[in-house]
């Protein structure tokens, strides 16, 4: 049966349309942006997911990035379930949680306290409430095209499935008042970004500087290596904390994450996705004077339920362990460039091919009608017609990406080096016919 026969999955899609707002959980999920039914997965293996009526797919958005090990990696299920077995959750501590966050303060260099929460919305909410409290400041400065989860103080000119909406304010339903104190700059313009942190009127007024280190949100755009290093050394002068958010890059573009790679000490980090295994769990952690400001100790409030619970605790303690292994992070990258190699010896061989591969360590994205993007301005060019059509190309020869040109690639550790081919062979072809 042709993968776009999905009559299972059809069902089931009117079923949930029924119940939930247009079926889906979370937006981009319901393949708007692609123009097909969306996809209803029923169980995943390795490198693989299988749709309600048993199609399989190569998977290359792995949980958004969360699935590095691949799916139902057999060390992280039976780290999961013996914890389960134990008891799901206590709302008390346990000693998982002390495991898990020494394991990360070994191996964040700017980390010296961490505090475990469930979603990364929830990891850079927070982290901004602890930068107003510490500074007795309420400014934040955030970067167009940059996803930071869906807090409403977070939502003006966002990334990811944001961009869809098309609209200047990035969502409805939220007043003014919670935005007033949201600056928005433009990404990697560091002449723009210097003057206003800089200027008199803002300097003293800033909190924090929040950014992706490595956008992956408007499609993957790197930051510059200066843009980075002048937001270090500006908030540093002006006496704002710098917060990364590495809910996609951390333990994903390099053990230490995107500031190893940088080279920069944040202030502040946020974790999310590979920090729990495949999980409900996330993270935000920094400088012991900053996190030591967080209840009990000090007077910035921020609690929940489910935080540290011990099964997400112990399938991410697992997933970071695995990352430990010898070269675990060389073969991820020589595994992406099975993949994108070849692509990339193909655009240059055709400079009037309107197509670039932006890429960073093991997430990647073919943005289509751009020869080069440096930020969001330049990312909505894009032609998200013509990554439809490529979306329905390979879901339709069996390989599953992003349902959105402004997301990511995500290559796991389990990727077989005959999917990576097959799937390298089929965009290939792709470029080749259809372009
Ligand atoms: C960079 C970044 N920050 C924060 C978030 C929000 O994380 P969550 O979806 O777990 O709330 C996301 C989600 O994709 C993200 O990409």
């Amino acid at each position: 049966m042709p993968r776009q026969t999905r009559i299972n999955s059809q069902k089931i899609y009117d079923k949930l349309c029924q119940v939930i707002p247009g079926g889906v959980n979370s937006p981009v999920r319901s393949c708007k942006g692609v123009e097909q039914l969306p996809m209803v997965v029923e169980r995943g293996f390795q490198d693989l997911i299988y749709d309600a009526d048993g199609h399989s797919y190569i998977d290359f958005c792995g949980s958004w990035g969360a699935l590095i090990h691949g799916h139902a990696h057999p060390a992280i299920l039976a780290a999961a379930t013996a914890k389960m077995a134990l008891g799901t959750s206590f709302g008390i501590t346990t000693e998982i949680e002390e495991q898990i966050a020494n394991k990360v303060v070994g191996l964040i260099d700017s980390v010296d306290k961490i505090r475990f929460v469930s979603s990364g919305t929830e990891a850079t909410m927070s982290a901004v409430r602890l930068a107003r409290g510490y500074t007795a400041r309420d400014m934040i400065v955030k970067f167009d095209g940059n996803f930071h989860g869906h807090a409403d103080f977070f939502l003006v000119r966002a990334g990811s499935g944001v961009l869809e909406l098309n609209q200047t304010a990035s969502s409805a339903g939220i007043p003014d008042t919670l935005v007033q104190e949201t600056i928005s700059l433009p990404y990697n313009n560091e002449e723009v970004c210097k003057a206003f942190l800089l200027d008199p009127m803002n300097r003293n007024k800033i909190a924090a500087v929040i950014l992706e280190p490595v956008a992956a949100n408007m499609g993957v755009v790197p930051a510059t290596d200066s843009f980075i290093k002048m937001l270090r050394s500006v908030t540093e002068e002006i006496g704002a904390l710098l917060i990364f958010d590495e809910v996609i890059t951390g333990f994903r573009v390099a053990l230490g994450g995107a500031q190893a790679m940088y080279g920069v000490k944040p202030d502040l980090t946020c974790f999310g996705k590979i920090i729990g295994g495949g999980f409900p769990a996330a993270a935000f952690g920094g400088r012991k004077d900053i996190m030591d400001c967080l209840a009990p100790l000090g007077s910035v409030y921020q609690a929940g339920t489910l935080s540290g619970n011990p099964v997400a605790m112990a399938a991410g303690l697992e997933a970071l362990t695995l990352l430990q292994q010898d070269n675990f992070y060389e073969n991820l990258e020589r595994k992406t460039k099975i993949l994108t190699g070849p692509i990339q010896d193909y655009l240059e061989a055709h400079p009037n091919l309107q197509v670039c591969l932006q890429e960073r360590g093991s997430m990647f994205t073919l943005f289509f009608g751009m020869r080069k993007v440096l930020n969001v301005a330049e990312a909505q060019q894009s032609d998200a017609k013509l990554y439809g059509k490529f979306f329905r190309y390979l879901f339709d020869n069996g390989v599953y990406i992003a349902p959105l040109q402004w997301e990511s690639w995500f290559v796991s550790n389990v990727h077989t080096e005959e999917n990576l081919l097959k799937t390298r062979n089929l965009v290939l072809t792709f470029l080749e016919n259809e372009m």
